[in-house]
């Protein structure tokens, strides 16, 4: 048996942050999730910790550590997108309040005691909102990059460009300054870009099985699905929501169900048009160092049979 991962998830749940946050709890053989950080990115910073809890409490996870970390990004104003999760950020079903206390403890602080505090090399950072977080803890703290294991992102995108702007994505578009540090760390890094999670679809069939489970979890998750599906396939025409975040569990879980490429990444943080792009040298056109794995496909049937099997055990 492997022994399972050590994780420290950094989120701004949004509804699939929520799923992300559900599958790696139900994963313990694989996962060993340290404590859930949130960062201002979908809602602001108290509505991103405060449904971190929500999230935690409804897999029955009270003891698991939420901590608040950084509220705007770390040279820009906050950018927000309830148009995409709703007011609180998990708008779908009603939500209960948490009983679960926040820590006390910043989550930057948290992130650089963790790191520093276990063997190194043993801790994997999975961020799925914007990067300030991490970008400050690797630059209050650079002793702490080369004890990373990995850093398993969702951002950016390539063939796909821009959701937030025509040539960015949401969460490096937010702090691309943060971004840029954890792109240049040398911290070996895996992201989940668009040109991935365009592919991870919801389908009615998926919402049905999980309604199906007839568990509070499957409810809920159902009923977020339904309502972040809306922005997706009214803006893409697409047939479902975009599961984005729960690419990186499941990447987690089993790498298997994923390909890219192993390239140069590089933030943009001047230009106005173009601001948070992730230049991605897909082609190799370019002699620039390698710096990430860029995954650009996703085998979804067994990705979603995952996510179902997975979120019944809660
Ligand atoms: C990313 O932005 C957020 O809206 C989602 O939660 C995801 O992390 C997709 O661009
Ligand atoms: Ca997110």
């Amino acid at each position: 048996m492997t022994t399972p991962r050590k994780i420290i998830i950094d989120t701004d749940p949004g509804q699939d942050d929520a799923v992300a946050i559900l599958l790696a709890l139900a994963s313990p053989e694989e996962i060993d999730l340290l404590g859930v950080v949130a960062v201002a990115g979908n809602v602001p910073l108290p509505l991103t910790e405060k449904n971190s809890r929500i999230i935690c409490e409804l897999a029955g996870r009270s003891d698991m550590p939420v901590f608040a970390g950084c509220d705007a990004p770390m040279k820009r104003k906050l950018v927000t997108a309830e148009h995409v999760h709703g007011k609180t950020g998990l708008d779908g079903p009603q939500l209960p309040e948490p009983t679960m206390q926040l820590q006390a403890q910043h989550g930057v602080d948290f992130i650089i005691e963790t790191l520093r505090a276990e063997p190194a090399g043993t801790v994997t950072l999975v961020p799925i909102g914007p990067l300030t977080n991490i970008g400050v803890a690797f630059r209050r703290a650079p002793d702490i990059i080369e004890r990373v294991q990995e850093v398993v992102l969702m951002g950016g995108a390539y063939f796909e460009v821009g959701n937030i702007t025509p040539a960015a994505e949401f969460n490096i578009y937010v702090d691309p300054e943060a971004a840029d540090i954890v792109f240049k760390s040398g911290a070996p890094i895996t992201v989940m870009p668009l040109d991935v999670t365009h592919k991870a679809l919801t389908s009615a069939k998926w919402i049905s099985d999980v309604k199906a489970l007839d568990t509070n979890v499957g409810h809920m998750v159902a009923s977020w699905t339904d309502f972040f599906e809306r922005f997706d396939t009214e803006k893409y025409g697409s047939q479902g929501a975009p599961l984005h975040d729960p690419c990186t569990i499941a990447y987690l879980i089993d790498p298997g169900l994923f390909q890219g490429r192993f390239i140069n990444v590089e933030i943009e943080t001047t230009s106005e048009l173009t601001l948070g792009m992730t230049v991605a040298d897909w082609w190799g056109v370019t002699d620039r160092e390698p710096n990430a794995m860029f995954i650009g496909s996703v085998n979804d049937t067994g990705f979603f049979r995952l996510l179902t099997e997975r979120l019944a055990r809660l």
